[in-house]
């Protein structure tokens, strides 16, 4: 009868024992997306860890993601109020902000806005692949120069700078030097933030933690202190653009978001929600992308063959005189069978930011209650054996039919910008920007590590996966070119 069946439901979900206090935080291990796709061999897909004070449910393998984010796309699609949250962009961030009404206007904006400045229609396309080449040719320029007399550099140093400039001329109609040392040190500041966010961080889970010194303490302190900076700075450059708004002229995505929100039809959103949606997608397109870019050149150096495969490609399809544009991207499906390697195999974003559920709901026969945290493991469905044949292995010619195309059955099959509500707004410019930087970087450049040292490809845990400081350097190949006009 219903008694009995609600028990059923009620029941806790399978999943390892949890230790009064901690729970199980003491056994994620340094790698916690590993840890999760292990415990679901044991557990079934589905289960429930405790970290600290909360139940949370973990869901791995491509069949219980995409049940949850798709099929209950609703219920899945909110956001823990944890207290860290509260302090990015502001206490407005859309990326942080739970499910509801105020978020769905908020993603609209930002979403539009966004593809109003990227791929509109022929001419902003154009203009924000012109952002991209300039950024990619001051890298070259940067590598070569460090790369003088034959020396070796840590490229990881320079990415940012190039992801958040192809951000800033979008938002801001302007760029920062690589030697600009005020925009590295806040961009290095920055760097840290995916450290506290990242699924299996103790300090929203364990609030205690914050009561007396310890290294979670000051974590904490340094977040607050990295998010305030940030948002500081976006929301001084937004300040200049109110000053000087006309509505009649939209210079840049400050314009059209200060316009939808401040002068547009009641958005319900206040005028603060500007700088939030300006700090949301700077800080959320500037360590993606840079941390992309940084596993490319990791693995071009760790396999000289399929760097040696790439300049053939490219060397046949742009040849010397010109730099690969985007409309190179379709006669080289092997440099974007390249990028999605690189993203499924390091999954390098391996759990997405943390869920929580909007309403009851039940999956693979498993019921989960409203506000329950949930973690999705993005890596297990990049490392699902019964999708990918040796998914250990590095192959970008896994996703070439026999003809040598792409195959997008198995492209759209890879899990790096989530699905569902929740899915990641900036994956189409997030493409088009690691695609150009690549195609350029290898255009005009052939990188090399120290034979001496080992390439290992051992990282950092957090939001995103970062490699551990590595040494390269590169040397031109044929002629140093201009920008395209
Ligand atoms: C959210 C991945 C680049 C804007 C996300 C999420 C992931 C992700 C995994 C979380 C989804 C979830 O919680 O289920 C990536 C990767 C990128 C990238 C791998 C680069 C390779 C960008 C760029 C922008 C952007 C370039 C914008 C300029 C956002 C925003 C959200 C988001 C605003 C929050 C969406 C929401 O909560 O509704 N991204 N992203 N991302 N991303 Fe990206």
């Amino acid at each position: 009868c219903l008694w009995v069946r609600n028990l059923r439901l009620k029941r806790r979900l399978p999943g390892p024992f949890a230790w009064p206090v901690v729970g199980n935080a003491m056994q994620l291990g340094q790698m916690p997306h590993i840890t999760f796709a292990r415990l679901a061999k044991k557990y079934g897909n589905v289960y429930q860890i405790r970290l600290g004070c909360s139940d949370i449910v973990v869901l791995n393998g491509d069949k219980a993601i995409r049940q949850a984010l798709i099929q209950h796309s609703a219920e899945f699609a909110g956001r823990p109020n944890f207290v860290s949250f509260q302090m990015i962009s502001g206490g407005r961030s859309l990326t942080f902000t739970n499910y509801g009404k105020l978020w769905k206007v908020h993603r609209k904006i930002a979403q539009s806005s966004l593809r109003a400045f990227s791929s509109a229609n022929s001419q902003t396309k154009k203009a924000f692949e012109q952002h991209i080449t300039a950024e990619a040719m001051q890298l070259v320029q940067m590598f070569l120069q460090q790369s003088a007399d034959g020396q070796y550099f840590d490229p990881s140093q320079e990415f940012p700078v190039a992801a958040a400039n192809v951000l800033c001329a979008l938002c801001f109609g302007r760029r920062y030097s690589h030697d600009d040392l005020e925009f590295r040190t806040l961009l290095k500041k920055v760097n840290k933030f995916g450290e506290t966010i990242g699924a299996g961080s103790l300090v929203d889970v364990m609030p205690w933690l914050q009561s007396f010194p310890n290294p979670v303490r000051s974590v904490y302190e340094n977040f607050k202190s990295l998010n305030e900076d940030f948002y500081s700075f976006v929301k001084n450059k937004v300040g200049q653009h109110r000053e000087t708004f006309d509505p009649e002229v939209t210079r840049d995505m400050s314009d059209a978001i200060i316009n939808v929100i401040e002068y547009g039809k009641y958005s319900g959103l206040s005028k603060e929600f500007v700088e939030a949606t300006v700090t949301d997608l700077i800080g959320a397109g500037q360590d993606t992308v840079s941390t992309a870019m940084q596993w490319i050149v990791l693995l071009l150096v760790k396999y000289p063959d399929i760097q040696a495969k790439l300049h053939t490609v490219i060397d046949k399809v742009v040849g010397p005189d010109r730099l690969p544009t985007l409309e190179d991207r379709h006669s080289m499906p092997y440099l974007d069978a390249f990028i999605y390697e690189t993203m499924r195999f390091t999954s390098f974003v391996p759990v997405t930011i943390p869920h929580s559920t909007t309403a009851d709901v039940t999956i693979e026969g498993l019921h989960i209650p409203k506000d329950t945290v949930v973690f999705i493991n993005q890596w297990s469905v990049n490392h699902d054996p019964l999708k990918w044949t040796d998914p250990q292995i590095f192959d970008p010619t896994r996703f070439l039919d026999e003809n040598g195309a792409l195959d997008k059955d198995l492209t759209n099959s890879v899990m790096i910008f989530s699905t569902g509500k929740r899915r990641c707004i900036g994956d189409q410019i997030a493409k088009v920007e690691v695609f150009l930087f690549t195609a350029i970087l290898l255009h005009q450049c052939c990188f090399e590590s120290d034979p001496c040292t080992v390439i290992s490809l051992d990282c950092s845990y957090g939001l995103s996966l970062k490699p551990l400081q590595f040494y390269l350097r590169a040397k031109l190949r044929g002629k140093l070119l201009g920008l395209v006009s």
